[in-house]
């Protein structure tokens, strides 16, 4: 049972789901004051993943409420413990979905903490001293200086702040399955939302011919203008699904929904792999022939480690990679999470939590 300690006396203005309407409201709490291996921080950002969502509505059965959103941070660091000397105050900074891991098994050892069994997360999380963490949906947070990341100077805090769930969710599997380093391939992406359209941007980044499978047509003429993708399926269209059987390596899944894997697999070639990120609350449907027929793959992905994340971060500075966002006001949460559930996003709202400091 979560409680509240002693040290929890740093008093914060956030903003919390209390049931599963989902709706968002005001919220004051207490963080932990600053501990010997935390850094403070002051929120700039804070990027509204379909997590949160599936968390407000409490889609999984597993909320506990009131929740904090939240784990796209973006902000400025204005406390330091004294072991966290690897940041400064006024390091422009970032944090993700990990609040904490064991730091012994062999996931942690080998910078690959978010498999680690007894990961805690950013919000909806209990950490080791008992409290439920809050997450970036408020104006203070404060994290294990293990989990956060730099923010490279050329990069703006507000488009930057979903790289630390949607952009690291796409990176880690693409690096996971060859896809760095390797150009050329033919990539498919799945849904093309806040994951899915970084997906499509690191797609071509990293040389490779990106096809988007999608249910909106009105996304097609932005996928190839604006983010650059070569192909666009309407997966809805039977006869363009039949037109590209057999013909992509690598399929990332980003879709929020239940959905069919049938069809999708059927666009892999023999022996290629779909990996699948999106997080839908039912099971999906998985019929064996596209397996079988193709020697095909299907496997998960969960975020990703700490080092891979600052890989990714200082990837997208020398590319000048960024998210498309919708930034807005705290007072419009509620009105972005319709949207997000109706899909009509480009591609991803962020929450200007501090008020207009963009430019820091
Ligand atoms: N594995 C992880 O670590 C991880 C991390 C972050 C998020 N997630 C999960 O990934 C999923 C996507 O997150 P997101 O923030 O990218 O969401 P999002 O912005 O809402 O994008 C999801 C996309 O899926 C497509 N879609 C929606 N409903 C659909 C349906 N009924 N059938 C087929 N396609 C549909 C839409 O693309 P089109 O319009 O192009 O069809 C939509 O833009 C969520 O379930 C989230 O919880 C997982
Ligand atoms: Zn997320
Ligand atoms: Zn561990």
């Amino acid at each position: 049972m979560a409680k509240e300690t002693q040290n929890h006396t740093l008093t914060v203005s956030g903003w919390a789901a209390h049931d599963s309407s989902g709706e968002i409201k005001p919220y004051t709490f207490k963080r932990r004051e600053n501990g010997e291996n935390d850094v403070t921080i002051k929120v700039l950002y804070c990027g509204i993943c379909h997590t949160d969502l599936h968390y407000a509505k409490n889609d999984w059965g597993i909320t506990m409420y009131p929740v904090v959103p939240g784990h796209e941070i973006t902000g400025v660091v204005i406390k330091v413990g004294c072991n966290a000397g690897k940041f400064k105050i006024g390091d422009r900074v970032g944090v993700g979905c990990l609040a904490a891991s064991c730091l012994e098994c062999e996931f942690c050892v080998n910078s690959q903490e978010n498999y680690c069994d007894q990961i805690q997360f950013t919000y909806n999380g209990i950490f080791w001293d008992g409290c439920i963490t809050y997450g970036g949906y408020s104006n203070v947070i404060v994290a294990d200086y293990r989990y956060v990341v730099h923010i490279p100077e050329n990069l703006p805090m507000d488009s930057v702040a979903p790289l630390l769930c949607a952009g690291i969710t796409v990176f880690s599997p693409l690096k996971d399955n060859g896809m760095l380093g390797s150009p050329g391939k033919k990539m498919g992406v799945v849904g093309l939302g806040g994951l899915g359209h970084v997906a499509v941007k690191f797609g071509k980044a990293f040389g490779h011919h990106v096809t988007v499978i999608s249910t909106s047509p009105s996304k097609e003429t932005e996928a190839k203008g604006r983010l650059g993708a070569d192909d666009f399926i309407i997966s809805t269209n039977s006869q363009q699904m039949q037109a590209g059987r057999r013909s992509l390596d690598f399929i990332l899944d980003t879709v929020s929904a239940k959905h069919s894997l049938g069809p999708i697999l059927e666009l892999l070639k023999v022996d290629g792999t779909l990996v699948m990120v999106g997080a839908p609350d039912q099971p999906l449907e998985l019929p064996s022939f596209p397996l079988i027929f193709g020697k095909r793959s299907v496997k998960g992905s969960m975020t990703g480690g700490i080092r891979e994340t600052q890989e990714m971060m200082d990837l997208c500075g020398e590319h000048g990679i960024t998210c498309d966002v919708e930034v807005i006001t705290p007072d419009m949460i509620n009105e972005a999470m319709d949207r997000l559930a109706k899909n009509d996003v480009r591609y991803r709202f962020v929450i200007d939590i501090a008020g207009g400091t963009s430019n820091l």
